[in-house]
């Protein structure tokens, strides 16, 4: 049985990566969650989904960069991203985690290179929203985003609930008009900062949900999982919240055929788009987050 943890622990192993990227059936299958090492792929990725009415983030793979001249090329990497969406005037954002543009090297060069983004998106009236990472970045990634917000309104955050403390993190966001996208949480995290139970995550996303919505911002619910995808509509319902004072957000690739009905039912899409040379990590994570898709990937490499 392959379980979520042994997925996890092997997101981290480069001679894991190595091993499986030589079978070309592996390369394939990760096509199916990642649109492809190169921007253009992901462009054409994004232009597909927004003939579907579904609006995209672009996210450059790049995880724990430990060089300053690497966290630039990052940089370089976005701001090339946000002049090709407003030249092709693609329906996207984008979204960024902080450890690819220097938390692991110096909070003060994370924090500039991050301005320089959020700055660049400003200029073409876009959004960018950081993604959140594992429990021990949540303090530095909360105080860099709030040092953006006070200075910029396009710019927003990712909070997930599997953590104890993300009810009290959102009353304070919330406070500063923070636009927040809402998932559950893909790390592996110890039980003394994270419900261990998916059934108390759920409760407490549904919980977090409806706080987000009552504030009268907007705001991204990111899951795949129906039951809170019913409970978010139930709730938008009952409050008289128009389908466009939030939005859904799914990862590509996966439940497209959700994303499709969401959309026909009239309610706002986003598919966060991963795509670059550093794939290994995300695709793992994807697949520890439904081991089904681990026997996916090996009945595929075994056919090829
Ligand atoms: P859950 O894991 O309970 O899955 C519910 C159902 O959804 C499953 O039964 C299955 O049907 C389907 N499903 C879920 N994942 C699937 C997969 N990989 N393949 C096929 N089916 C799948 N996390 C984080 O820690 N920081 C972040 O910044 C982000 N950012 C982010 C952006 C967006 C747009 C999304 C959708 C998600 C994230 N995440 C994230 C990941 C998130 O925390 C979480 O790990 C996944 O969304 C899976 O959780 P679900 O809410 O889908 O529920």
């Amino acid at each position: 049985m392959v379980t979520k943890s042994a997925l996890l622990y092997l997101s981290r192993s480069e001679g894991f990566k190595n091993f499986l990227t030589r079978f070309k059936s592996f390369n394939d299958v990760t096509h199916r969650f990642v649109a492809g090492e190169e921007r253009n792929e992901a462009v054409e990725a994004i232009r597909q989904l927004n003939l579907k009415k579904i609006s995209a983030s672009f996210d450059h793979l790049g995880e724990s960069i430990t060089s300053d001249a690497a966290t630039r090329e990052e940089v370089s990497e976005y701001v090339r991203v946000l002049e090709s969406i407003n030249e092709t005037a693609l329906d996207s954002n984008v979204s960024v985690k902080l450890t690819q543009i220097g938390l692991d090297i110096d909070e003060k060069l994370t924090y500039e290179n991050a301005r320089t983004i959020v700055e660049t998106a400003a200029r073409y009236q876009n959004f960018v929203r950081i993604d959140m990472e594992d429990s021990p970045k949540t303090d530095s990634t909360i105080d860099i985003f709030k040092r953006l917000r006070s200075e910029f309104n396009n710019v927003g955050i990712v909070v997930q609930a599997y953590l104890y403390r993300t009810e009290k993190d959102i009353e304070e966001l919330l406070r500063a008009g923070s636009r927040i996208r809402l998932c559950k949480g893909a790390y592996m995290e110890p039980e003394s900062v994270a419900f261990p139970k998916k059934a108390d995550v759920d409760a407490n996303y549904v919980k977090l949900m409806k706080i987000l919505l009552s504030s009268g911002i907007y705001h991204g619910i990111a899951t795949h999982d129906e039951n809170m995808i019913t409970a978010t509509k139930q709730f938008a319902r009952e409050r008289g919240i128009a389908p466009d004072q939030f939005e859904f957000q799914m990862l590509y690739g996966v439940r497209r055929d959700l994303q499709d009905k969401l959309i026909s039912e009239g309610y706002r899409m986003r598919v966060y788009v991963p795509y670059g040379k550093f794939w290994y990590p995300y695709f793992m994570r994807r697949l520890a987050e439904r081991p089904a898709n681990a026997w996916f990937v090996v009945k595929n490499m075994l056919k090829g």
